[in-house]
């Protein structure tokens, strides 16, 4: 193990002031749009939502967890920048949190965005947090205040494999594998909304405040000519004394949250990994330094060494094949005491780097030990001796063991993300268990400059600016996470503790044995 006096010695002090100040702005633009996607809807819906007593959505998930207790909330910038920025966090808060010492998957509808009603980042961000729960046995919470689907989007969230539909069809498989679903209606649940409590395994509805209903009263009304008001249709008294839809009465939110957190009481203990934990170490550098280490130029080099250094226990990086392959560094290090495999990346990949790559992921599933994958990727080295050397056949190698690795693994774009590296560090289409953004990282096929330059060549046309625009839009973390792309945007120096957070959930996860396909030698 390198000793973190060693280093001490070995990494270079922070850079610059004004790389840190470059990143202070970059801070100070998250944390704003931080503050504008978490503050609810508009002001007349909180205070209309607020006069019929309910609690905001995030003040419900305050009472359900644990006190001082973290809550992991994901992809919270989920449908920034789109629809006239009217559904701030996409109307939906799911995160994993403590219920009774219990880690929980929580899904929250934000009644204050346009009625609670579901556009296509609402069931991506739904579905993802029940993908989540299902790899990791969470039982699942659904808060329940929703229209149902946002009538004006229907045709790209109704139908398709993974609209809105799925969100039913998933309760239905996680409650077959035993994982336990609940809901807590605290408010509207209409047409296909009111399958969210009906599918689950128990239900609580909340007096003169929950509905129930597959048709509201002005549907029926249309339909039959019927006239009936929301609390005869499908009001708590009825299903709680005439329908058995739901199963519990509350009196209001917070009894509700009570009962809920009684019932997470009667569920069976979750059997985690049993793993070698260490003492929690901190590292020996604050955390702060991270951002004189960032830039928001991407081509400037970022010092791998140094951010594995400032996230890990001790500061401790015990490298594997430290002078070989160097544009990759791999070895093992704790966090917060978590045995965990760093895969990061120092330069482009190249050939040693992908085989190194490839060995160590290898070690790692044969040690049960999970991954860490840092990004800040431009790509496979390119020319033509690296070609006629076989980089593809060796980049194939990191890309079969990443693919084929059975042990968790989370990744977190520091840098850039670009072309092939986005798929052999463990991008979005290599299912990492989480996979996160810095704030100022960019991810896309390759960089505007690059693509404007490729169709300058193909096309022999002078160069296009607008592609350079659209590609420098289409890259930004924020654009990633509004449609999902990742988990969520972190500030970096709250990494440490969400990765450790987030490895504690993977816990949960029983580990297969590892089977590989043919690698091309
Ligand atoms: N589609 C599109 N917009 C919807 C909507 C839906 N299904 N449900 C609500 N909204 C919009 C409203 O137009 C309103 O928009 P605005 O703020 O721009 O004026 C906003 O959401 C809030 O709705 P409002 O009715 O004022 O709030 P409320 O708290 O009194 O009632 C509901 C909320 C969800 C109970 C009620 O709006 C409702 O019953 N909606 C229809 C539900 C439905 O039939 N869904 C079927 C689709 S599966």
């Amino acid at each position: 193990m390198v000793k973190a006096q060693q280093n001490k010695t070995r990494t270079k002090p922070p850079e610059s002031e004004a790389k840190s100040i470059d990143y202070q702005q970059v801070i100070a633009g998250f944390r704003s749009r931080l503050l504008q996607v978490t503050s609810h809807g508009l002001q007349k819906a909180v205070v209309k939502h607020q006069e019929r007593g309910k609690l905001l959505a995030r003040e419900r998930i305050n009472l359900l967890v644990d006190p001082r207790t973290p809550f992991l909330e994901l992809s919270t910038f989920a449908a920034f920048g789109q629809y006239d920025h009217a559904f701030p966090s996409a109307g939906i808060v799911t995160g994993i949190g403590l219920v009774n010492g219990r880690e929980c998957m929580i899904v929250a509808n934000d009644a204050t965005v346009k009625g609670g009603t579901y556009i296509k980042e609402t069931i991506k961000k739904h579905v993802r947090a029940q993908e989540i729960a299902l790899k990791n046995h969470l039982p699942c919470i659904y808060l329940v205040d929703s229209g149902g689907i946002y009538l004006p989007e229907q045709a790209h969230v109704f139908p398709d494999r993974f609209d809105f539909g799925r969100i039913f069809y998933n309760q239905a498989r996680l409650s077959a594998e035993g994982i336990p679903q609940l809901a807590v209606v605290m408010g509207s649940c209409t047409a296909g909304g009111a399958y969210v409590p009906a599918m689950c395994d128990e239900t609580i509805i909340v007096k003169g405040q929950g509905t129930i209903f597959i048709g509201g009263p002005p549907l029926v009304k249309a339909a039959t000519g019927e006239e009936v008001t929301a609390e005869e249709l499908g009001g708590g008294e009825v299903h709680t004394s005439i329908s058995g839809v739901a199963d519990h009465l509350a009196d209001d939110d917070r009894h509700a949250i009570e009962i809920c957190r009684k019932i997470v009481d009667t569920l069976p203990v979750a059997s985690k990994r049993t793993i070698e934990l260490k003492p929690v170490e901190a590292p020996n550098y604050p955390a702060e330094e991270l951002y004189n280490y960032l830039s928001t130029d991407l081509k400037k080099p970022i010092n791998m060494r140094a951010i594995i250094e400032r996230l890990v226990d001790g500061s401790n990086f015990q490298e594997f094949k430290e002078n070989y392959g160097k544009t990759l560094l791999t070895g093992f290090v704790r966090l917060k005491g978590i045995p965990v495999g760093v895969i990061g990346n120092q330069s482009f990949l190249t050939a040693e780097s992908a085989r190194k790559g490839a060995h160590f992921i290898q070690l790692c599933n044969q040690r049960q030990i999970p991954l860490l994958f840092l990004q800040n990727i431009t790509g496979f080295v390119v020319g033509k001796k690296y070609e006629h050397e076989g980089i593809a056949r060796d980049g194939a190698k990191l890309i079969h063991a990443v693919a084929n690795s059975v042990v968790p693994k989370i990744t977190v774009v520091v840098g850039g993300s670009f072309g092939a590296g986005n798929y052999a560090m463990a991008g979005r289409a290599y299912d990492p268990d989480f996979l996160f953004m810095w704030p100022h990282a960019r991810i896309a096929v390759m960089g505007g400059e690059q693509a404007a330059g490729v169709l300058q060549t193909i096309t022999q046309n002078g160069k296009n600016n607008s592609l350079v625009e659209q590609f420098e839009q289409e890259s930004t973390a924020y654009y990633s996470s509004s449609r999902l792309w990742d988990d969520g945007i972190l500030d970096p120096v709250q990494t440490r503790d969400i990765l450790a957070l987030a490895f504690m959930v993977t816990l949960n996860q029983p580990i297969q044995k590892p089977n590989y396909g043919v690698f091309r030698m």
